[in-house]
C-alpha cells in the first residue's frame, strides 16, 4: 500500500476513534434512517444514493430453491426451499427481501426437509366464514410465522374471482363476489402486514384458470373488468394496503399481465393511485423494455424466465434511453417505499426464530377459522350427532389420520408432519398432503359410541358395514392443485359410487366434503346430511368434529355457487385447451362479463345445486325491521337480527341490491354483509353501508362510476336466492371518480 494511502487510512481510523458514529452522524450518512420522514421521502433519499448496479440488484429477484434441471443453486443467504430472495445492500443499510409463499401459511418448496408450520384452512374456506375478523386473525398468525421463520415478504392474498369451478387454484382464492373476496382477502393482507412484513395481492389479473396459464389470453371489456375481478383487487388493496402486487402469467386483451400498460400503469398505478411495487409471478416476465415501461417493477424468481430481463439488459435499456432514468428510479423507489412503509428497515427480521413460534396458540386461530368456514349444506335432523348413537362408522378420506390440503406453491408442510405417506410422483404440484388432525379422533373423543373406520375401497363391503351402524360419516375428498384444472364436477376415484352405495344402505349417512371448490352431488337426495369442510387446515379434524357433534354451530356460507351441471357455466367446455384451440389460446370472459357466479345464474334463470351465500345452522334466526335510506352516494341499511333457536350460533346477513329498472350486468349484487354471534333469544340491531360502486356501473370513456337515478330494491337474504325482507328506495343518481369517491 503506498504511504499516502496508509496515511489516509490512518487518518480515517483516527477520525473514527475521535468521533465514534453517533446516531446523528449515522443519520447524516444515511438520512433515510430518520423515521419521522415519510416512506416516500425516505425512499427518494435512498434512490439518490444508489448506483445503477445497486438499483438492478433491487429489481431482480431469485428463486430460493435449488433447481437441478436449470443447474441453479439458490442464493447463499436465501432460505432454502423458499420462494424468493433479493440480497440486501449493506452499504446503504437496505435489508434483503426474503420471500415465502403463500396465503395459508409459510410454505416450503418440495424437499425432504420442509419447514413444518401451521396451516390455515384454504382461502375459499376463510371466505366461507364471511367474517373479516377471522381473516385478519388468520393473516396476523401466518405473518407471525413468516416473520419468525426469517421472511419479510409473504406471497399471499389471492383474490382472483371464481369464474370457473374447475380452476385448480380456486381453493387459494376468496370466492366469486368482488365485495366478499376483496374484504376477506384485504383483511388477511392487513393481518399479515401487522407483523411489519410485506404481503402481496395476486395474481393480477384474470388468471382464473390454470389450463394454459402461461399463454392464455383472457379477453374482457374494460367496464366489465372493473366491475368484477378488478373491483375485488381494488377493494383488497384499499383494505389491506399490500406492499406489492403480483402480476400473473396470462395475457389480458393481448398483452401479458406483467407487460400490460392498461393493467399496471393505467388501472393500478394511475387510476387507483397504487404506490407499492409490482412483482412478476415466477416465470411471468417476458421482456425488458415493454415490461419496465408498462409498469413491472421487479422481475421475480430467476431462473424461471427465459432471460434475466431486469439484469444487465435493463441497465443497457436505461443507458440507451429505452427505459428512462425516471422510470428506473421509480421502480427502485416503489420497492423501497413499501419496505419503509411496512417496517422492513425499522423492525428488521432476525433470521430463523421459528423455535419461538406459539404453535399451540396458532392451532386455536386456524381451528376457529376452519369452524367458521364449514358449511352445512343439508341436514335431515341427523346433525348434531345424537348422543344416543352406539356405533359410528367413519368411511374414507383418510379421516382416521387427517384432513386434505391443496397442492402447489402454497403448500404448507404441517406442523406434526404429513399424516398420510405421500403417493404423488416426486414433482410439482405434489405432494398430496394430509394435515395431521384426524376427524375420527376428534369424534371419538366426543362420543360414547364405538367409532370404527373403513377406507371405502370396496363400496359393497362398506355398504354392508354401513347397514349395521347407527350413523355413517363418509369423508369425500378431491385434491386440487396449482397448474392443473379439474375436468369434471364429480368426485374422483369412484367416490360418488361409494356414497351412493352407503346412502342406499343407511339413510343416517353424513357426507363430509374436503374439496377446494364446488362438486356435483348425484347422491344428495339420499344423504342425511352434507357438510362442506373445504381444506380445513392443521386443526381441521378437530373443527369438523366440533361441528358434527354440535360443540360449535356450523356458520359457514358458500362464497361460490355450486352449479348443478357444467352446462350451466358460461363455458361448458374449458377455454384455452391447446388441443382444441391450437397455438393462440384465449378465454372469452366477455361471455359473462361482470356477471360472475350467482350473477350469471340470476341473469340466466338457472337453478344451481346450492346458491352463493347458502349455509344452514343448528339454530334459527329471524330478520326484521329492514330499512334502507340514501346516505350521500351510499345506502344505509338497518335491520334487527334475532337468534330464535335454542343454541348459540352465528348468522350471516347478506344485503343484495338491485335497480328496479335493471341495467346492470345481472339482476342483483351483494351490497353488504355481516356475521353476528348470537346467544339463544339474543337480538341485535345492525347498520350496514353499501359501497357506492356496488350501486353504480363503470363508464370507461369518462372513467367514472355512475349511479343511475331511480328506484332500487334492497333485499335482506340468507343466500343469493333466499330473500327474507325487501325495501325499496329512490336514489337521485351520482357520479363517482375512478376510486369510488364523489367527484368534485
Ligand atoms: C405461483 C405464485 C407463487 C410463486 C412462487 C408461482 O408458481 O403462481 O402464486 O407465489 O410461484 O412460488
Amino acid at each position: 500500500m503506498p504511504f499516502s494511502s496508509k496515511l489516509a487510512l490512518l487518518g480515517a481510523t483516527a477520525l473514527v476513534a475521535l468521533c465514534p458514529l453517533t446516531p446523528a452522524t449515522a443519520q447524516d450518512a444515511q438520512p433515510w434512517a430518520d423515521t419521522t420522514l415519510s416512506p416516500d421521502a425516505r425512499a427518494d433519499l435512498v434512490v439518490k444514493a444508489m448506483t445503477q448496479a445497486e438499483k438492478i440488484q433491487l429489481v431482480f429477484g431469485y428463486f430460493s430453491t435449488d433447481l437441478a434441471d436449470h443447474d441453479f443453486v439458490h442464493p447463499a443467504d436465501g432460505q432454502p426451499a423458499a420462494a424468493g430472495y433479493i440480497a440486501g445492500i449493506a452499504r446503504l443499510g437496505i435489508p434483503a427481501q426474503s420471500e415465502t409463499d403463500a396465503g395459508v401459511g409459510v410454505a416450503t418448496q418440495r424437499t425432504p426437509t420442509p419447514r413444518l408450520r401451521t396451516s390455515l384452512p384454504a382461502g375459499i374456506a376463510t371466505a366461507a366464514t364471511w367474517d373479516t375478523s377471522l381473516a385478519y386473525a388468520g393473516g396476523a398468525m401466518i405473518g407471525n410465522e413468516a416473520r419468525l421463520s426469517g421472511f419479510n415478504v409473504q406471497l399471499a392474498g389471492g383474490v382472483n374471482l371464481m369464474r370457473d369451478p374447475r380452476n385448480g387454484r380456486n381453493f387459494e382464492y376468496g370466492g366469486e363476489d368482488p365485495l366478499l373476496a376483496g374484504l376477506m382477502v384485504g383483511n388477511e393482507i392487513k393481518g399479515i402486514q401487522s407483523n411489519h412484513i410485506i404481503s402481496t395481492v395476486k395474481h393480477f389479473a384474470f388468471n382464473n384458470q390454470e389450463t394454459n396459464r402461461n399463454f392464455i389470453d383472457a379477453r374482457i371489456d374494460d367496464a366489465a373488468a372493473r366491475e368484477s375481478d378488478l373491483l375485488a383487487f381494488q377493494m383488497a388493496i384499499e383494505t389491506g394496503q399490500p406492499g406489492s402486487v403480483m402480476c400473473s402469467y396470462n395475457r389480458i386483451n393481448g398483452d401479458y399481465a406483467c407487460e400490460n400498460n392498461w393493467l399496471l400503469n393505467q388501472v393500478l398505478k394511475l387510476d387507483w393511485g397504487y404506490n407499492g411495487y409490482v412483482m412478476s409471478d415466477w416465470g411471468a416476465t417476458h421482456s425488458t423494455v415493454p415490461a419496465a415501461n408498462a409498469g413491472l417493477d421487479q422481475q421475480s424468481g430467476w431462473p424461471f424466465d427465459k432471460s434475466p430481463y431486469f439484469k444487465d439488459a435493463l441497465g443497457e435499456a436505461v443507458d440507451n434511453g429505452h427505459v428512462s432514468e425516471a422510470r428506473f428510479d421509480d421502480m427502485a423507489h416503489r420497492i423501497l417505499r413499501s419496505m419503509f412503509a411496512n417496517g422492513l428497515f425499522d423492525q428488521p427480521i432476525d433470521g430463523d426464530q421459528s423455535a419461538t413460534i406459539d404453535y399451540a396458540g396458532h392451532a386455536q386461530v386456524t381451528q376457529q377459522d376452519a369452524e367458521g368456514g364449514i358449511v352445512l349444506l343439508k341436514n335431515t335432523g341427523i346433525l348434531p350427532l345424537a348422543r344416543s348413537a352406539r356405533t359410528i362408522l367413519i368411511v374414507g378420506g383418510h379421516a382416521d389420520k387427517g384432513v386434505l390440503s391443496g397442492g402447489g406453491s402454497s403448500q404448507v408442510y404441517p406442523v406434526g408432519g404429513l399424516a398420510v405417506p405421500d403417493t404423488y410422483p416426486a414433482h410439482f404440484p405434489g405432494p398430496i398432503a394430509y394435515d395431521p388432525s384426524s376427524p375420527m379422533q376428534g369424534i371419538a373423543a366426543r362420543t360414547q359410541a364405538m367409532v370404527t373406520y373403513d377406507d371405502g375401497s370396496d363400496p359393497q363391503v362398506t355398504a354392508s358395514l354401513a347397514k349395521k351402524a347407527d350413523v355413517v360419516i363418509v369423508f369425500a375428498t378431491r385434491w386440487e392443485a396449482e397448474s392443473v384444472d379439474v375436468t369434471t364436477l364429480n368426485l374422483p376415484d369412484n367416490q360418488d359410487a361409494l356414497i351412493d352405495a352407503v346412502t342406499a344402505a343407511n339413510t343416517r349417512t353424513v357426507v363430509v366434503l374436503e374439496t377446494g371448490g364446488p362438486v356435483a352431488m348425484p347422491w344428495l337426495a339420499k344423504a342425511g346430511a352434507v357438510l362442506e369442510a373445504w381444506y380445513p387446515g392443521t386443526s381441521g379434524g378437530e373443527a369438523i368434529a366440533r361441528v358434527l357433534t354440535g360443540e360449535v354451530d356450523p356458520s359457514g356460507h358458500l362464497p361460490v355457487t355450486f352449479a348443478a351441471s357444467l352446462d350451466q357455466l358460461p363455458r361448458p367446455k374449458l377455454d384455452g385447451d391447446p388441443a382444441v384451440q391450437g397455438g393462440h389460446p384465449h378465454v372469452d370472459y366477455d361471455i359473462e362479463g361482470a356477471a360472475v357466479g350467482y350473477k350469471w345464474f340470476d341473469k340466466k334463470g338457472f337453478k344451481p345445486l346450492f346458491p352463493f351465500g347458502y349455509g344452514l345452522s343448528y339454530t334459527t334466526f329471524a330478520y326484521d325491521g329492514l330499512t334502507a335510506a340514501a346516505d350521500g352516494p351510499s345506502v344505509k341499511v338497518t335491520f334487527v337480527l334475532k337468534n330464535t333457536g335454542s343454541m348459540a350460533g352465528k348468522a350471516v346477513a347478506q344485503v343484495y341490491v338491485a335497480p328496479v329498472a335493471g341495467g346492470w350486468e345481472a339482476p342483483k349484487r351483494l351490497g353488504a354483509f355481516t356475521k353476528l354471534d348470537l346467544a339463544p333469544s339474543q337480538s341485535q340491531s345492525v347498520s350496514l353501508d353499501v359501497d357506492p360502486r356496488l350501486l353504480a356501473t363503470f363508464d370507461s370513456a369518462s372513467k367514472t362510476w355512475r349511479i343511475a337515478a331511480g328506484d332500487y330494491k334492497v333485499m335482506l337474504g340468507t343466500s343469493a336466492t333466499d330473500m327474507v325482507q325487501t325495501a325499496t328506495l329512490h336514489l337521485d343518481g351520482a357520479t363517482l371518480d375512478v376510486r369510488g369517491q364523489l367527484s368534485r
